[in-house]
């Protein structure tokens, strides 16, 4: 069983996203097995306790400075002995030495084409404000390995997903999540689960079933 952390922040659609498809044997040979969130309360959290998964908060203001802060995560992280960390809405950039670490086996879902929309500031809304402001007909959702850049690592999944007229940010993140994000973050368990995702020369491969 692949042994799964998942970290958030928020609302945690992506981790019920993980939740459902677990349960409903569309991940198979995986579990979470500890959902950390960088805050309080979340409705994250919420959701974890009720698929009876571990929860722990760790969160900056708790600590005296990002080393200490730093610290306190990978330990927390360590302590799970995950096979595969998912960042599922963590709005803190990881310790450079948890991605070394940690190296490729972590990944993220980000809510649009990468290279389109990502990087240094474009996460939550702004991805979707940033679209609508260039006027693009076509946006979407991709996963990907986390290096040490920001949304740079090796791509394993990418869903197009249409824009369409009148489209408020709201209403482009709500459809990018049904259509898009909901679907490839789970398919992208199932298949490094079952082995089948493979990066050579900084770039990622799923392989076919034999
Ligand atoms: C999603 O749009 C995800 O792509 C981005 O942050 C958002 C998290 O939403 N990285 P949720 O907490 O999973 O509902």
């Amino acid at each position: 069983m692949l042994r799964t952390v998942v970290l958030v922040s928020g609302g945690g659609t992506n981790l019920q996203a993980l939740i459902d498809a677990l349960a409903e044997g569309k991940i198979r040979n995986a579990g979470i097995v500890k959902v950390i969130s960088s805050k309080p309360g979340v409705k994250a959290l919420e959701r974890a306790e009720k698929a009876g998964i571990p929860g722990a908060v760790v969160a900056k203001k708790d600590y005296d400075g990002t080393e200490a802060f730093n610290r306190a995560l990978i330990e927390s992280i360590d302590l799970a002995e995950p096979d595969l960390i998912v960042l599922a809405g963590f709005l803190v950039v990881l310790p450079e030495e948890l991605v070394k670490k940690y190296e490729n086996r972590i990944i993220n879902i980000h809510p649009s084409l990468i290279p389109s929309f990502c990087g240094v500031g474009y996460y939550g809304l702004k991805v979707h404000e940033e679209a609508l402001k260039r006027g693009v007909k076509i946006t979407g959702a991709t996963v990907h390995f986390v290096d040490e850049g920001c949304d740079s690592g090796p791509i394993i999944l990418q869903k197009a997903v249409e824009v369409k007229k009148g489209d408020s940010p709201e209403v482009l993140q709500r459809r990018v999540m049904e259509e898009a994000e909901w679907q490839i973050l789970p398919e992208a368990v199932d298949l490094i689960a079952a082995g089948r995702v493979r990066v050579s020369n900084g770039k990622a491969e799923v392989t076919e079933i034999l």
